[in-house]
């Protein structure tokens, strides 16, 4: 029994794999950490195997699982937390792009009660060397994806992470293509995780094994995640479009309010409509902010902006840039691509609708 596993999967890493155990072995001993390293080699076919097998003789606290069904970088790791022999598992890649001296740091904040702790490239102090423009851009572009999920985590698909074997012991993962991290976040049992930063450097040897079927892969994983967020009522995902849903109510409200008083400002107080018009949209402002506030992010301490003054000028920020938005999808659409002006607005509104629940999600009501 061992205090933390290491697990790191590998596939023809002859040229690394020396390194990489060498160095997480060095900082289990500068920590005192009673450290397990689990390789889970995919039967690679150069001399990975050999060389782990090899370094086991001098290394009783290094193991290897070699797998031959169901190729595989997320079935690897799946497979590793099944083997490991603690209850602390750490994720990393063999080819030195994650830095074995952030391990400690991420033990203890488990052992400080997090569930799950994430080696972020996208928050401050973490970043990523030597990317070639392609790599960023997809990397992008899997990020949103997996935000839309976990908009709290600013780096959900990394393939450096820490975990309780709580969080992942009783649930039935489904491992595909490179993204394990948000299967485990989508399917497994956590409630609060942390991130530390990390600088991402690229490998100086061998290749990435990402294909374009890897980025198929993706897309369906995160299909499924939602879906099993919407039949599992308590992952943080349905937390999320739970929100979403409740954002929307409220806007609906929001244009009742509007409407009500532009009639009777107009009707009975003799407003003139456009100035009517001023006060029925402020005042419906001011109706969605106090229902968000209270009802849909329900505001308190936890909060950046934890002065309800200093969100309410913030959601009226944000709105006006919604309107912005909303009045330039419609003129853009129709004036200029001829499109319906009924149909450019529903557009225009869907797309306000989208910034001011993101903008403001991050912004407005964004936790500490
Ligand atoms: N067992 C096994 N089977 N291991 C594999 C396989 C496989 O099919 N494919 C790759 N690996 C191992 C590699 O040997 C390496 O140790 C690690 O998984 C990462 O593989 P790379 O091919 O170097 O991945 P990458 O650098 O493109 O992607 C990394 O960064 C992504 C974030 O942008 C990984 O950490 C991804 O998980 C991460 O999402
Ligand atoms: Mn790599």
């Amino acid at each position: 029994m061992y205090d933390v596993t290491v697990i790191i999967p590998t596939y023809k890493e002859e040229a690394n794999i020396k390194k990489i155990i060498s160095e997480v072995d060095a900082v289990f001993k500068q920590n005192a950490i009673n450290g397990e390293i689990l390789i889970v080699d995919d039967d690679s076919p150069d001399k990975t195997i050999e060389i782990v097998n090899e370094l086991k003789k001098t290394k009783p606290n290094l193991n290897i699982v070699v797998r031959r069904e169901e190729h595989g970088l997320s079935q690897s790791v799946a497979d590793g937390f099944v083997h490991a022999s603690s209850d602390i598992f750490v994720v990393m890649d063999a080819d030195l792009s994650h830095p074995p001296v952030r391990i400690p740091t991420m033990v203890s904040e488990l052992r400080a009660g997090y569930d799950v702790v994430i080696g972020s490239r996208y928050m401050e102090g973490g970043g990523i060397k030597k990317w070639p423009l392609k790599r960023r851009i997809i990397s992008i572009g899997a990020t949103f994806l997996g935000r839309l999920l976990f908009p709290d985590i600013s780096d959900p698909v990394s393939g450096f992470f820490a975990v309780k074997k709580s969080v992942v012991a009783n649930t039935s993962l489904k491992p595909r293509g490179y993204k394990i991290l948000l299967e485990v976040l989508g399917k497994g049992s956590w409630e609060n995780d942390k991130e530390i930063p990390f600088e991402f450097v690229d490998r100086e040897i061998g290749s990435s094994k990402l294909k374009l079927k890897t980025i198929i892969e993706y897309a369906e994983q995160v299909i499924d995640i939602a879906l099993f967020s919407i039949s599992h009522h308590e992952s943080a995902a349905w937390k999320e479009w739970k929100r979403v849903f409740k954002f929307g109510l409220v806007g609906l409200s929001g244009i009742v309010v509007n409407m009500v008083v532009l009639w009777y400002l107009t009707e009975f107080v003799g407003f003139y409509y456009l100035v009517s018009s001023l006060f029925a949209i402020e005042l419906s402002i001011l109706n969605n902010f106090f229902w968000n506030d209270l009802w849909t992010f329900k505001a308190g301490g936890s909060h950046k902006l934890s002065s309800r003054w200093h969100r309410l000028i913030s959601f009226h920020a944000v709105s006006a840039g919604g309107l912005v938005i909303n009045m330039g999808i419609l003129y853009l659409l129709t004036s200029v691509g001829g499109v319906y002006y009924l149909i450019s607005n529903i557009i225009g509104i869907l797309v306000g609708f989208g910034w001011n629940f993101m903008v403001n999600r991050r912004v407005t009501w964004t936790r500490r």
